[in-house]
């Protein structure tokens, strides 16, 4: 296992798939490295890699919102994705492309030790949580991974192109919340 500075230059100069050669900036991670609570995207869109910073578009504005709606700020969490790189016109990400940058996040996840993952969307979902994960099924739902407190959110951009799934998700995001006091010790929460 990587310490932090290691992980990052690792990842900075990584050639482990295809993806490095088309990318701007790698898109690490950023947030707090005490942080209790990470949530988990899918790769990198434009503007993220552009940045080489984590949900930055419209997405991450809305995301930032989810987040404030519970009292939860960007600097309060970590936010990570599965691949670090960006997929080009943001096809999702192959499966080979996953594989090859996923100990990336394992080791972020070994250095954080969070007690809640929170998933963005299927793709995240599928790979953390399991492949059988129907995140129009079972968004909401609570997972016990290895210990660690684990759920879904529908995506910020999916949310973006179907606001009808806002309710269901303010739902989500109060029973986040609601496990966030139960669990966490110093995770800044409104209640
Ligand atoms: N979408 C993601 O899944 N991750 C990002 O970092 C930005 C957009």
């Amino acid at each position: 296992m990587m310490d932090w500075p290691e992980l990052e230059a690792a990842c900075q100069n990584c050639r482990n798939c295809s993806l490095h050669e088309t990318r701007t900036n790698v898109v690490f991670g950023v947030g707090s490295r005490t942080a209790e609570v990470l949530f988990i995207g899918e790769g990198p869109g434009e503007n993220e890699d552009l940045q080489g910073e984590p949900f930055v578009g419209r997405g991450g504005q809305l995301l930032d919102q989810m987040m404030g709606a519970i009292g939860l700020q960007r600097k309060d969490v970590y936010i990570a994705n599965i691949v670090k790189c960006r997929p080009p016109h943001n096809r999702d990400p192959l499966n080979t492309e996953e594989d090859a940058c996923i100990g990336y996040l394992r080791n972020q996840v070994a250095l954080l030790k969070p007690k809640i993952i929170v998933c963005l969307g299927r793709i995240a979902a599928m790979r953390v949580i399991g492949p059988d994960f129907k995140i129009s099924r079972d968004h909401g739902k609570w997972y016990d991974k290895n210990g660690t407190q684990t759920m879904a959110l529908f995506h910020p951009a999916a949310l973006l192109r179907d606001p009808r799934r806002k309710p269901e998700t303010f739902l989500d995001l109060k029973a986040l919340q609601s496990k966030i006091l139960e669990i966490c010790d110093h995770t800044p929460i409104a209640d």
